[in-house]
């Protein structure tokens, strides 16, 4: 007997149909199973036949043959376990013989005991396998959460092969996930990492305002102790709420590294990263075997932090000079190559020599000229140049440190920046962007005009300063933030000359 089961494979975010392809037939035992990678196969045949034999199936006598197509596709993953036991069951048996199963997608790993398990990449299968045209799957319930953010289809959580099978005869019907509404989360109430605990450093605190406003790269350099980390961690607690398109966005990259949290099933809070500086290039940019993403593509739509940005291998800071400035990354393998998104805003700290008093009005600096020189290379012109913000952080003031007066809460400030991100969010409706730091040259035409006043601003400050040509736009969409702040649909000269000030680091040095 032959038999068709509806399964998905996954190719980067993009999932394809799987059609598992049963023949159960007479002859010698054997059990094969083609269009898989050798290892899989072998680990796949051991999980169906013992789990269904632990569900109290019998796994037929004869000679199995599975055939997984399109077969020129490696298929990864276990998920296609639960799809190939119920084409052997229906192919075998007559338990499912009155049953229509074509208009179910089946998605799991077998357990030896006949559970199934949860599986990486729901979300990202369900979403496509929804635009593909199918509405009915079985998954997990382990992966339950992920169905319900996702409405339009019925999704079954599913506890074991035989409940699969309880569902599909009408024995033992599984209620299809309830959908529920996304609210955006908010990172910990009461925090520490609260601006309002750091005293003074108006500047910096502006700057880091503007950052997360526009979506805009920053640096922050100044000797050790100065609270370069201390305003770095602060960022969490105001960065615009996520809406419910970005949120599944991430989603769909955590749920297939398997770093989504089983509660959620959704990411409802921008990510904020910080690599380790020994972190390995795959790590960081993604790849490995399997082709998974790395930690600049879980911190989509959120922040990638480096703290001492020179202690980084300077092989792996070049290698984010093309995701920074192309918002996606692509992981090559074996014989593919795949595409995540990754588009992070870059937040990275750094002392200003070695023994990081170089600067300082209160410490005198050891370093030679030569190891000066020597630690600032270690960060790429180019690197540096695609940091729109480079702002120098003094130490505290004693009388700010300990004065009483209040600072604004990072909640007070996080509301100007979701007004902030709302005009942007207007502005690029049709634009295909949200921030504007993704503006190209096309959107700074269109959106950053100057009248004769603000030009001959920037034309001084270009020539003054001897700013590259992206340093320019880097300098416009900097500005056209700060005049979202004031909601001011020009940009004025005060824009201008703000903005540029940005920019003192990389260009004193
Ligand atoms: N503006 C400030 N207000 C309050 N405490 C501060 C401030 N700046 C620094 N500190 C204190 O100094 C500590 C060290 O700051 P940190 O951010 O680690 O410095 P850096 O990263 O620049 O070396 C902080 O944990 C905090 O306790
Ligand atoms: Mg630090
Ligand atoms: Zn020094």
């Amino acid at each position: 007997m032959l038999s068709k089961v509806n399964s998905l494979g996954l190719l980067g975010l993009d999932a394809f149909v799987v059609s598992v392809e049963i023949d159960v037939g007479l002859g010698l035992p054997r059990f094969d199973i083609v269009g898989l990678p050798d290892t899989a196969v072998k680990e796949a045949k051991e999980r169906v036949r013992t789990a269904m034999k632990n569900s109290g199936k019998r796994f037929p006598e004869g000679r199995v043959t599975v055939n997984l197509a399109p077969a020129d596709i490696k298929k990864e993953g276990a998920f296609l376990d639960l799809a190939m036991a119920i084409g052997i069951i229906k192919a075998s048996s007559d338990i499912l013989s009155e049953v229509s199963i074509s208009d179910y997608i089946f998605l799991g790993e077998l357990s030896l005991d006949g559970s199934l398990r949860a599986v990486t990449g729901i979300t990202p299968l369900l979403i496509s396998a929804k635009k593909l045209g199918f509405n009915n799957f079985i998954i997990p319930e382990g992966n339950k959460r992920e169905g319900e953010f996702i409405s339009g289809i019925n999704v079954y959580p599913c506890k074991s092969l035989n409940h699969a099978i309880g569902h599909l005869t009408g024995t033992l019907p599984i209620e299809a996930v309830k959908t529920r509404s996304y609210v955006a989360g908010s990172s910990a109430k009461g925090d520490s990492n609260d601006l309002r605990y750091v005293k003074g450093q108006a500047t910096a605190k502006r700057a880091l305002e503007v950052a997360v406003s526009g979506g805009h790269n920053i640096l922050l350099v100044g000797a050790p102790g100065s609270g370069k980390t201390m305003l770095a961690r602060c960022i969490p607690s105001i960065m615009p709420d996520m809406s419910f398109d970005e949120a599944l966005e991430t989603t769909k990259i955590h749920s297939v590294s398997g770093a989504l949290n089983d509660e959620q099933g959704i990411v409802s809070v921008r990510p904020f990263y910080t690599p380790h500086h020994t972190a390995s290039t795959v790590a960081l940019i993604g790849g490995g075997t399997q082709a998974k993403p790395g930690v600049i593509s879980l911190a989509h739509n959120g922040v990638l932090y480096l703290d001492e940005m020179p202690e980084y291998p300077r092989s792996t800071l070049e290698c984010l000079r093309q995701p920074l400035e192309d918002r996606i990354v692509t992981v090559s393998r074996a014989r593919m190559t795949v595409q995540y998104p990754a588009s992070f805003m870059m937040v990275a700290s750094m002392n200003p020599c070695p023994c990081g008093n170089y600067g300082s009005k209160t410490a005198e600096c050891r370093c030679t000229s030569s190891q000066i020189a020597k630690y600032k290379s270690k960060i790429s012109g180019p690197l540096l140049d695609r940091i729109d913000l480079q702002i120098e952080v003094d130490g505290v003031l004693y009388d700010d440190l300990v004065s009483v007066s209040n600072e604004e809460s990072s909640e007070e400030v996080k509301k100007r920046v979701n007004r902030t991100r709302m005009v942007q969010r207007e502005r690029f409706l049709e634009d295909g962007i949200r921030t504007n730091s993704e503006m190209r040259e096309k959107h700074l035409e269109k959106y950053c005009a100057l009248s004769p006043e603000s030009e001959r601003i920037m034309r001084i400050s270009f020539e003054k300063l001897k700013l590259s040509a992206r340093g320019r736009s880097r300098v416009l969409k900097v500005a056209r933030t700060i005049a979202d702040m004031e909601l001011s649909p020009d940009i004025k000269p005060n824009h201008i000359l703000e903005a540029v000030g940005y920019r003192s680091y990389a260009l004193n040095n």
